[in-house]
C-alpha cells in the first residue's frame, strides 16, 4: 500500500521563502497547471507544499514514490470484506474527489503505468477515469497534481519522459542563500544566531568540496538535526560528526577530510 496521509487543515507549517515560489505555486493552483518541484534532498519541498496546501486551506495528500508503486496504488482497488468487496480509493483518487492536493514525491520511481493515469489529470483534459469502476472523474478547479523529484541521484533512465514533463511547469530547488538558511536554522532549532551563522559557513564550505565523491551533500535537515543537537548542549563538533559527516558518507578516510573542515569551522 502507498503510504499516502490526508493532513487535514492543521496549522499552517512555517516556511521561509528562498525566491517567487509561493507566487508562482498560487499562480499555478489559481490556472490549474500542475508542478514539478526538482531538488537535492532536504532542501525543503515537503514543508514548503505542506505550507502552500495548508495557506490555500486543501487537504494533502503525500504519496512516497517506490518502485513498486503501480496505477492501482494511486487510484484505489476492490478490497474484501465480510460479506462482499468493496472499492477502496487510493490517495489521487480521494484528492480528485475533495479537490485536494495530491503530492507525489519522488515520482519518477513509480512504475511506469502510473503515467496512464497521471498524463489526463495533468493536461487540460483533467480526467481520472476509474477503468476497474467505470466511473470518469472530472477534476474539480481545486484540485493540483504536484510532483517532486531529486535530478542529482536519479539514474539516466528512470529520468522523467518529455511527454510526460511537458503537461507541468516546473521549479527549480536549491539550497537556501546563507542569510535564508540562517533564518531557518533559528526558527527550526531555537539555536542562538552566532551559531546559526557558523553552522551556515560550515554548510557552505562543504557544500563547495567537489574533490570527495558524495552523492548528497549537507541538507538544510541535516543542518537542523545538528542544531537541535546543540541547543540541547553536545558539543558542536561532534553534533556536526554525527548529525551531518557520518550521514553524509560511509568512508573513513572521507570522514576525516570533512571533519577537518568542520573543526577549521569551530575552531578546535
Ligand atoms: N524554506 C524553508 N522554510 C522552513 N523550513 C525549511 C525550509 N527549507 C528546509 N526547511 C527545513 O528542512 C527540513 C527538510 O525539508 P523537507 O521539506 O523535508 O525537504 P525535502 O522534501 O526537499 O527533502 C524541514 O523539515 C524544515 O525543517
Ligand atoms: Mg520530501
Amino acid at each position: 500500500m502507498p503510504i499516502s496521509n490526508a493532513i487535514a487543515l492543521l496549522p499552517t507549517p512555517f516556511y521561509q521563502p528562498i525566491g517567487n515560489e509561493m507566487a508562482l505555486f498560487e499562480y499555478a493552483y489559481r490556472n490549474q497547471l500542475p508542478l514539478l518541484i526538482k531538488g537535492p534532498t532536504g532542501c525543503g519541498k515537503t514543508r514548503f507544499i505542506r505550507h502552500m496546501a495548508s495557506r490555500l486551506g486543501r487537504p494533502l495528500f503525500t504519496v512516497a514514490c517506490h518502485d513498486d508503486l503501480t496505477a492501482s496504488d494511486l487510484v484505489g482497488r476492490h478490497l474484501i470484506g465480510e460479506s462482499a468487496t468493496y472499492w477502496q480509493d487510493g490517495p489521487l483518487t480521494a484528492a480528485v474527489r475533495v479537490g485536494g492536493i495530491c503530492y507525489l514525491d519522488e515520482v519518477v520511481e513509480a512504475r511506469k503505468d502510473t503515467t496512464v493515469v497521471l498524463h489526463p489529470l495533468a493536461d487540460d483534459r483533467r480526467i481520472l477515469p476509474i477503468d476497474r469502476t467505470g466511473e470518469l472523474l472530472n477534476a474539480p478547479a481545486e484540485f493540483m497534481l504536484v510532483v517532486s523529484y531529486n535530478p542529482g541521484y536519479q539514474n539516466f533512465l528512470k529520468g522523467m519522459k518529455p511527454s510526460t514533463r511537458q503537461r507541468f511547469i516546473s521549479m527549480r530547488f536549491q539550497f537556501p542563500k546563507p542569510e535564508v538558511e540562517q533564518i531557518i536554522l533559528i526558527q527550526e532549532s531555537g539555536i542562538e544566531p552566532s551559531m546559526a551563522s557558523q553552522l551556515v559557513t560550515l554548510a557552505g564550505a562543504l557544500r563547495a568540496l567537489k574533490d570527495h565523491d558524495l552523492e548528497e551533500s549537507v541538507s538544510t535537515r541535516l543542518l537542523i538535526y545538528a542544531a537541535k543537537l546543540i541547543k540541547d548542549g553536545f558539543s558542536p563538533i561532534e553534533s556536526c560528526r554525527s548529525a551531518m559527516i557520518e550521514t553524509l558518507t560511509d568512508d573513513l578516510e572521507t570522514v576525516h577530510g570533512l571533519m577537518e573542515v568542520v573543526h577549521a569551522v569551530f575552531g578546535e
